[in-house]
């Protein structure tokens, strides 16, 4: 059974205020995958559109922004139920399998920059709970271009995976090293790049440095390991990631999700917080 502290319907505004009184609520499938897509995981952070305020109403998972790289020209799909334009035709195993070990069901294999190398680790509730909550979102018709990869694509992602155990809270650095990666994929932005140019958590975990372009100009992860951090306090590390807002007023650019991660409890932030402060510093 899965514990919540704050509902994610409580604004903004008031978690601080709610933060000290732990509200502990069992969730369904659906409220934890739903609590889990619309938050820290951030599905849409690719899988929707932006504008200039953010994800445009209406277009929830639908695809069509541009996530391009060095990878190639890439728009991403449709991930709505709609039969046509989206993978409402899909079964529950198979968008699973499309998650987890990067293939549709016709065995072909997804490309970059889904993270698979993070989501190969979601323990399997918490994926269960996802595509609980992904085959219920209203399915919204809208076609999406082919990518045009730049590489050749490797053969796949590792051999199927077929059972990932849930992790335990009471550990508060190895479940916020969870959140960070296997479910917030926050590793693979905020490494360091490797000689080939490619995101490499092995050796330059929470490094930063990777550049991002967008009609925003250019934005560069941030180093998320304590000399990164050294200047801010737990409580402020918890508002930037919330709000995109830094003690000074500057905001934070995309591709950083803040857009989507509002809603994560208390309890979540500080498992991530805990996590950042254990890094080897960079
Ligand atoms: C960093 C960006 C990124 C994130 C985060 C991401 N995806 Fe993707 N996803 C993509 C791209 C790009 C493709 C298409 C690649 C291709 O065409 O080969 C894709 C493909 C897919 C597909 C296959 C769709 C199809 O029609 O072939 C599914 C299903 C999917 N993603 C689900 C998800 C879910 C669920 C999440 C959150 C748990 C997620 N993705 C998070 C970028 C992302
Ligand atoms: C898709 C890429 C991406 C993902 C995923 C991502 N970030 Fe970021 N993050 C960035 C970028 C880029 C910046 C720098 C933005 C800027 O400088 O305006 C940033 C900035 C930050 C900062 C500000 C640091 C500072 O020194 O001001 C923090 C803290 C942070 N991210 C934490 C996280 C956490 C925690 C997660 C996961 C829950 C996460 N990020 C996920 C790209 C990402």
């Amino acid at each position: 059974m899965w514990r919540l502290v704050i509902a994610r319907a409580f604004p903004a505004f008031i978690l601080s205020f709610i933060s000290l009184a732990t509200v502990v609520q069992a969730q369904t499938p659906f409220e934890r995958g739903r609590y889990l897509v619309e938050g820290v995981v951030a599905c849409g952070n690719c899988h929707t559109q932006q504008g200039p305020a953010g994800p445009v109403e209406g277009m929830a998972l639908a695809g069509g922004l541009d996530v391009s790289g060095p990878w190639g020209k890439v728009i991403s799909p449709n991930i709505t139920p709609d039969p046509e334009t989206g993978i409402g035709t899909w079964s529950a195993d198979e968008i699973k399998r499309a998650i987890r070990d990067g293939l549709r069901p016709d065995g072909s294999l997804i490309g970059p920059p889904m993270p698979f190398h993070f989501y190969r680790s979601i323990a399997d509730e918490d994926l269960d709970a996802i595509v609980t909550y992904l085959q219920s979102v209203p399915a919204i018709r809208n076609e999406t271009p082919a990518p045009e990869f730049a590489m050749p694509l490797p053969a796949s992602y590792g051999p199927p995976v077929v059972s990932v155990a849930k992790v335990s809270r009471d550990d508060l650095v190895a479940y916020g090293e969870y959140l960070a990666g296997p479910l917030g994929h926050c590793m693979e932005c905020h490494s360091s790049l490797d000689a080939n140019g490619m995101p490499d958590p092995e050796n330059g975990l929470g490094g930063g440095g990777i550049p991002f372009e967008g009609p925003w100009g250019i934005s560069y992860a941030a180093n998320l390991t304590p000399t990164g951090l050294s200047g801010y306090s737990d409580t402020e590390i918890k508002t930037i990631i919330r709000t995109g807002v830094r003690p000074d007023g500057s905001h934070l650019l995309p591709p950083m999700g803040v857009y989507y991660y509002n809603s994560v409890s208390e309890e979540d932030m500080n498992a991530i917080v805990a996590y950042l402060r254990s890094l080897p510093p960079k």
